[in-house]
């Protein structure tokens, strides 16, 4: 990413961020109402999905998430950039290995992040494209350490 992609994202992510666990909550309620397959991973699966908006649990992963891209987008344009985000997303890898999510999983949710901000945000087709270049500088990171089925390699 060029300093004017990470001057983007930074500035896009001002919208969201301001009210992060409604927006990941718009997030996790797509996702799971596109995927549902997802939902069997989730302590909350046998909440109905229209119920999830208001599940304590449900609401603490939404905030997580962009708790996650809160930190990594603070990192960007920082000394030592690279460093951070391979930790905080060798982190994200390794917590989720337990629960074995697959690629296919993440790539869904990947498509979704980018939808939600899309919209959000009303990002542009050069915007998108900064962001979709940070998910996918991220995803390789998490992707070094998973087979397809989620297990560590
Ligand atoms: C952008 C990608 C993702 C990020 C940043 C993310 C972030 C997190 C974080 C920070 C936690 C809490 C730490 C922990 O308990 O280990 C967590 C938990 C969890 N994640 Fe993710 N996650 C991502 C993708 C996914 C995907 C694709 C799934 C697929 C179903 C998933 C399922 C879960 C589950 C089941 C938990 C435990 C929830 C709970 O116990 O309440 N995550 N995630």
């Amino acid at each position: 990413m060029n300093s004017d992609e990470v001057a983007v994202i930074k500035k896009t992510w001002e919208i969201p961020v301001a009210t992060p666990t409604d927006s990941g909550t718009a997030i996790l309620v797509q996702f799971l109402k596109r995927y549902p397959s997802n939902m069997e991973k989730f302590p909350f699966r046998d909440v109905p999905v229209d119920d999830l908006v208001t599940n304590a649990r449900f609401r603490a992963h939404a905030g997580r998430i962009i708790r996650v891209f809160d930190d990594s987008i603070r990192a960007l344009g920082q000394d030592g950039e690279l460093e951070k985000l391979e930790e905080i997303w060798t982190k994200v890898a390794m917590n989720h290995i337990p629960r074995q999510i697959t690629k296919e999983s993440y790539n869904q949710l990947r498509g979704i992040i980018l939808e939600v901000l899309t919209a959000a945000c009303n990002l542009n087709e050069s915007q998108a494209e900064a962001w979709s270049k940070l998910v996918d500088h991220v995803y390789k990171i998490i992707f070094k350490f998973i087979d397809n089925d989620g297990n560590a390699v």
